[in-house]
């Protein structure tokens, strides 16, 4: 059973936005697209951009830096320069509270 942490209130993550946290020490970005919240690291895979100060468009996000692009449905790469898909979280949404699941430590 995976523990799910809370993060952020429903009403936080407006439709086609971005919302920056620290969450027990990783940033990660939410953002909702067609009504679901998605998390996925803050960090793009290219050389570490922060992907919450690019822009959402559809479900695509760019990079600030040098403008790759992802699905954040998905974290995979849709342009380069990143060749890396993005670690994205499991993500539950209950009683207007958002909900996330990291990994376990290795
Ligand atoms: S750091 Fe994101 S595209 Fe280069």
């Amino acid at each position: 059973m995976e523990d799910f942490i809370q993060v952020a209130q429903e009403e936080d993550v407006a439709e086609g936005k971005l919302l920056p946290l620290v969450v027990e020490g990783e940033l990660i970005c939410l953002a909702r697209y067609e009504g679901q919240i998605y998390a996925f690291t803050d960090n793009c895979t290219h050389i570490s951009g922060p992907l919450n100060e690019g822009g959402l468009e559809g479900c695509a996000i760019t990079c600030p830096w040098h403008r790759a692009q992802f699905d954040v449905r998905t974290g995979k790469v849709l342009r380069g320069p990143a060749r890396q898909d993005l670690m994205t979280y499991p993500v539950k949404v209950a009683n207007g509270s958002i909900y996330i699941s990291l990994p376990p430590e290795e």
